[in-house]
């Protein structure tokens, strides 16, 4: 049993502390947040993550998870300190670093013996340094420290499966107490365990994350071949995915990518490396057919309503992936808005992200389920790739749709089946 704090109770902070604790270790949960660190000890989480409520109840019950607003607190019941605060993105993409400075000096502060700090957070190459001279700025003369990077990859929706069991656990790390202090952490989970240096574990970090979306993007470039020339996109996919060099995930062609991670990372990554006097081409192609993605989703709709404006428009999905509730950079609510501005109604459902959704998004009808959502509407558009939406009753669907149109955002009916049923359906990339 180790003693951890992990300073930051957002979605990485929360899924990391809750994990450490299920497998056996004493950790205290830091957070700034008076409000959620009170409703946190009443074991309600902010966030909707499956099965992460029932984790932190278990393991506050068991006394192994306990939370605080003090980094005093934190620092002294613990050994690692897992710094897991946001890192938001400044004009031109550059990540806000202020929150882990202020969070280096404010451990430094309090440190009285050894202390191991490890960066979880998504950095850009070099912030160990910086933290490294914060800390050694502000320390007391005895109290010893090291530092490391430990980037974490989970995705958010299967978070505590990701964490549980991850292909590999990059730890970037110098001294080798810490090393050793990290490997007994990490000894209860069973994954390969990639040391390197410091500098190299933040760029793995930021690599996978513009990997994956590059995937993505590359998949939807060739979503418009296929659109373009009549070959299809699944099958495609499907043929190129089997090359193990290439590999079958993150080749589904979509809508565009979202959430606070592939967007964010990737202008991130893309100003680090103009810093480092590197023009990053396959990076900024890969954002821009993301964005162009978006537009070409609205043109697709634009061609099968032909005119949107005074149209009512269901649209299913408001969360940027399915299992989650965050709309942060959700491709749905750009489409929504673009929609909005071409004079669209909108109605819409999601199984989780409404609440969220609503606090950003007006004027919009939002509905009790997708039926609701669907009734008198002149399309239907989806957005989201939530299981129960592949599960709809098209009958029904066709009979409460005015006009029996479907765009489909996420390739997720079979186009031949949907011509039976009588449906004018698109997707992307597909031609029935
Ligand atoms: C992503 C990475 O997958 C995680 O490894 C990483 O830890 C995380 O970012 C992070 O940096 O915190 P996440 O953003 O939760 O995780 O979600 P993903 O499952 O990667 O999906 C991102 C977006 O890509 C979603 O909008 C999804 O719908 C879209 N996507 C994904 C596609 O359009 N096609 C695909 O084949 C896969």
């Amino acid at each position: 049993m180790e003693k951890i704090a992990v300073i930051g109770s957002g979605y990485v902070g929360l899924v990391t502390g809750a994990c450490f604790a299920e497998i056996g270790h004493q950790v205290i949960c830091v957070d700034n947040n008076k409000d959620k660190v009170a409703a946190l000890k009443q074991g309600n989480v902010p966030i909707y993550e499956p099965g992460l409520s029932q984790l932190v109840l278990k393991n506050v019950k068991r006394k192994r998870l306990i939370f605080s607003d003090s980094i005093k607190e934190g620092v002294e019941n613990s050994k690692a300190i897992f710094i897991a605060v946001g890192t938001p993105p400044k004009a031109k993409g550059e990540a806000d670093l202020s929150a882990i400075e202020d969070v280096a000096e404010e451990i430094a502060k309090y440190m009285n013996s050894y202390r191991l700090i490890i960066q979880k957070s998504t950095v850009p190459i070099a912030t160990g340094d910086w933290v490294e001279s914060t800390v050694r700025m502000f320390k007391k003369k005895h109290a010893k420290f090291d530092i490391a990077s430990n980037p974490e990859f989970l995705r958010e929706g299967s978070a505590i499966d990701d964490f549980m069991h991850p292909d590999r656990i990059i730890i970037g790390v110098e001294a080798k107490k810490a090393r050793e202090l990290l490997s007994r952490i990490y000894k209860p989970i069973k994954a390969r365990i990639v040391f390197t240096d410091v500098k190299s574990a933040e760029l793995i970090k930021h690599a996978s994350n513009s990997f994956l979306a590059m995937k993505i993007s590359f998949i939807n470039s060739l979503s418009r071949i296929c659109d373009a020339s009549g070959a299809d996109i699944d099958k495609v996919a499907q043929g190129l995915g089997m090359d193990k060099r290439i590999g079958k995930d993150f080749l589904k062609a979509s809508l565009g990518y979202g959430g606070f991670c592939f967007p964010k990372d990737l202008a991130a990554f893309i100003n680090i490396c103009e810093r480092l006097g590197y023009n990053p081409e396959l990076l900024k192609a890969t954002a821009k057919v993301n964005e162009q993605q978006k537009e070409f989703f609205f043109r697709k709709i634009k061609k099968a309503l032909w005119n949107i404006s005074g149209k009512r428009i269901a649209v299913l999905g408001l969360s940027f992936k399915p299992n989650t509730d965050d709309i942060r950079l959700s491709p749905a609510i750009d489409i929504i808005r673009m929609l909005k501005k071409a004079g669209a109604k909108i109605a819409t459902f999601d199984p989780r992200a409404m609440e969220k959704a609503k606090r950003e998004l007006s004027g919009v009808d939002y509905c009790d389920n997708a039926y609701d959502a669907i009734t008198g509407a002149d399309c239907l558009v989806l957005a989201t790739d939530w299981p129960q939406f592949s599960r709809l009753d098209l009958k029904r669907v066709k009979r409460l749709l005015k006009r029996p149109i479907i765009v489909d955002g996420r390739n997720m009916f079979d186009p031949v089946n949907m011509k039976r049923l009588g449906f004018q359906y698109s997707s992307i990339g597909r031609n029935a």
